[in-house]
């Protein structure tokens, strides 16, 4: 069996991904006016995601940043040992800060975000996320708000990848059991 089959039948289509998108986005709009808002796209998987979102943000006063993080690695179970590659530019202090992720899974990833952004004394962080695999979380991140929680299951298409496969898919995919290395 090959690595990352998919099944063969997206588990979100691009319109429900590009409707729920559309009243996340107005959800934020309302939520932050035109305050000073910082979105902070988390690198790779969130890039699709990210750039469809902040479109729908209504806001002069929006910037944008992207970190690079690394935690997954090629294993299955995120480490918790989550590191750097690429830090935000632009000064958070007393904006507020919208972190914009693919997917919360064990939370490990979102925890360390959220502890290093904490100390450059934001006005507020929030966390939007496409996915929530709740069910699978160990460490305690508050997600503001979500696009569709699943409960488990690896996923790709629209940023998400497997060994870096299947990003460009404009719908959500999930893999097969059988084919994926590891149970997550
Ligand atoms: P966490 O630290 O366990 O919450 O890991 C979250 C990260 O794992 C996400 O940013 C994704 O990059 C990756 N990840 C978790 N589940 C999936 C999946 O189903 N498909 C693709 N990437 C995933
Ligand atoms: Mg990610």
């Amino acid at each position: 069996m090959s690595q990352c089959e998919l099944i063969p039948q997206p588990v979100f289509t691009r319109a429900q991904i590009a409707a729920r998108v559309n009243e996340m986005g107005a959800a934020l709009t309302r939520l932050y006016g035109e305050e000073a808002l910082v979105a902070i796209c988390v690198l790779k998987g969130a890039f699709v995601f990210f750039s469809d979102l902040v479109r729908e943000l209504r806001n002069p006063n929006l910037e944008l940043d992207f970190v690079r993080l690394s935690s997954y690695g090629k294993s299955c179970e995120s480490s918790g040992h989550v590191i750097f590659h690429k830090d935000i530019e632009v000064d958070i202090h007393d904006k507020h800060v919208l972190i914009v992720e693919d997917i919360v899974d064990s939370g490990h990833t979102m925890r360390f975000l959220l502890d290093q952004f904490k100390v450059r004394a934001p006005r507020s962080i929030r966390v939007a996320v496409l996915i929530d695999k709740g069910e699978r979380r160990r460490a305690d991140v508050p997600i503001d708000i979500s696009g569709f929680y699943v409960p488990g299951g690896f996923l790709v298409g629209y940023g998400l990848d497997c060994a870096e496969r299947y990003r460009a898919l404009p719908d959500i995919w999930e893999i097969t059991a059988a084919s994926r290395a590891c149970q997550i």
